[in-house]
């Protein structure tokens, strides 16, 4: 099995949670490659792995922003992109003060689902420094690894 990886950080917390994902997975035996967003192409959400994960913070006020990063893959998401038959799975840090606590991962699941893909597992979302959860990122890994 094989896993991608594309997450947008601004200030770290998110890459940081990647390699705390990307490290479950391959314990659970998938293969899993990690890539910032810019890197990639909407296209590589329709390639040849079996879960593509999406790690993306909220940075908006009133309403849900996306990681200035992942707004432009976003507005590429919006065109005429099949991924029916494809599965997924999202997750974000984020602050439990703001009125959205990681909107953005319910804001990614939703498109995801009218693009036609499927979301595998309910969305990640964890309060402050990803690092103090390990523990609960390395759960919902594992139980993304045996969803598949
Ligand atoms: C201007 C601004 C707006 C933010 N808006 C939200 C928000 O709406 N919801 C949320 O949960 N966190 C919000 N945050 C917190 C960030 O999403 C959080 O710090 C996250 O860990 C940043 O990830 P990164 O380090 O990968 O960029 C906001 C932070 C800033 C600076």
């Amino acid at each position: 099995m094989k896993a991608m990886i594309i997450f947008g950080s601004t200030t770290g917390n998110t890459e940081a949670m990647s390699e705390i994902v990307s490290k479950a997975l391959d314990e659970n035996e998938i293969e899993t490659i990690t890539a910032n967003v810019t890197e990639v192409s909407v296209n590589d959400l329709k390639g040849e792995n079996d879960l593509v994960v999406l790690g993306c913070p909220a940075y908006g006020d009133d309403e849900i922003e996306l990681q200035e990063d992942f707004e432009e893959f976003y507005e590429k998401m919006e065109g005429s992109l099949d991924l029916s038959g494809k599965k997924f799975a999202v997750f974000a840090p984020g602050d439990s003060s703001y009125e959205h606590f990681c909107g953005s991962v319910d804001f990614l699941e939703k498109k995801l689902k009218e693009l036609g893909g499927e979301i595998i597992e309910e969305g990640l979302k964890i309060d402050g420094d990803p690092d103090d959860s390990e523990s609960e990122i390395m759960d919902w890994s594992a139980s993304l690894a045996k969803s598949l």
